[in-house]
């Protein structure tokens, strides 16, 4: 959609038999795609590629993140935690849509134990293709001022 173009991915072994197609799906729709994850059937850590994901769209190396792992939820907690970061565990298109929409999400966390290729390939369409409305901007600057008191209590 629109201005966003380049995509930070990331996934853990739980969407390893997915990942090479989602990133497919995004190449076809136009988004270039930076793949920060990969460990194969081997069993690995999705914290480690979900900070990578968050930092990347943190410090605007990419526009939005897409991290896929079991049930999309670690990878969520982690990403979370990275300033300047609202992740988004969507379970189907409305809550993908509302996400961007309502939320500002930057980040898609997907679940790949929890949703097939197609459901998962549609949710992203959704994200992408919505933009943040501006009503919902106070609500926005709410959880930035949260998260500034927050780092400066650490
Ligand atoms: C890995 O087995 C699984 O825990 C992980 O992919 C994810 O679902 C965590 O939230």
């Amino acid at each position: 959609m629109g201005n966003i173009k380049k995509l930070a991915f990331g996934t853990d072994h739980a969407a390893t038999e997915i990942r090479e197609a989602v990133k497919k799906y995004l190449y076809d729709i136009g988004y270039k795609v930076e793949d920060f994850g990969f460990c194969g059937q081997d069993s690995c850590d999705y914290p480690d590629f979900a900070v990578q994901v968050a930092e990347a769209v943190a410090n605007k190396k990419a526009d939005k993140g897409i991290l896929i792992c079991g049930t999309g939820i670690g990878m969520s907690v982690v990403a979370n935690k990275v300033k300047g970061i609202i992740a988004a565990v969507c379970w189907d298109e409305d809550t993908a849509r509302f996400a961007s929409q309502h939320n500002c999400a930057n980040i898609l966390c997907l679940g790949s134990r929890t949703a097939t290729l197609i459901e998962i390939c549609h949710r992203i369409k959704y994200f992408l293709n919505t933009a943040f409305e501006e009503r919902h901007q106070k609500r926005i600057d709410k959880i930035k001022k949260i998260e500034k008191q927050q780092h400066r209590c650490q």
